[in-house]
């Protein structure tokens, strides 16, 4: 298992997510813990790709209730139907925010969070939890990110 992720800043954002992808594969190789999983997943991506939140929230009766994460403390939990959150679990794919203050009911867990983009994960029958990512500059996330992240989704346990 690879220890160590390495991700070289010169690389376009393409580039990083392909390079990333085999390291985070191999990390969770044989990995059979949905949790152990998350937290390396959250780990790799957020300080590979630079992110300022990275995590996951799990929804459980009607709630949003946070889940392995990287980054500064966010709320813990919130009512399914609020935030980019409960939009894009509404829509079910991945919804990007170039400017959370331009978004209704977006819900600010921080005030440094300038752009979001959140991916709805139907994992399993009574499974279903949202991969939520953050950054400190506006228009950060884009349609690459959505099929990255995406795919990157699928490496996670059954
Ligand atoms: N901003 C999210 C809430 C979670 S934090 O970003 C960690 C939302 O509006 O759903």
């Amino acid at each position: 298992m690879s220890e160590e992720i390495i991700v070289p800043a010169d690389l376009s954002k393409s580039e990083k997510y392909e390079v990333l992808f085999s390291q985070v594969k191999a990390l969770l190789e044989g990995e059979t813990d949905l949790i152990a999983a998350m937290a390396s997943f959250c780990a790799a991506l957020h300080h590979g790709m630079g992110f300022y939140w990275t995590g996951f929230y799990f929804v459980r009766d009607e709630m949003f209730v946070l889940g392995p994460f990287q980054g500064p403390v966010a709320c813990l939990r919130f009512p399914v139907k609020n935030g980019v959150c409960g939009a894009a679990l509404r829509q079910g794919g991945p919804l990007v925010v170039p400017d959370v203050d331009k978004f209704p009911g977006h819900i600010a867990c921080s005030a440094i969070s300038r752009s979001e983009i959140v991916v709805p994960v139907v994992h399993r029958e009574g499974l279903t939890y949202v991969f939520d990512v953050d950054s400190e500059k506006y228009d950060f996330f884009d349609e690459t990110d959505a099929r990255f992240l995406t795919e990157f989704l699928t490496l996670l346990p059954a």
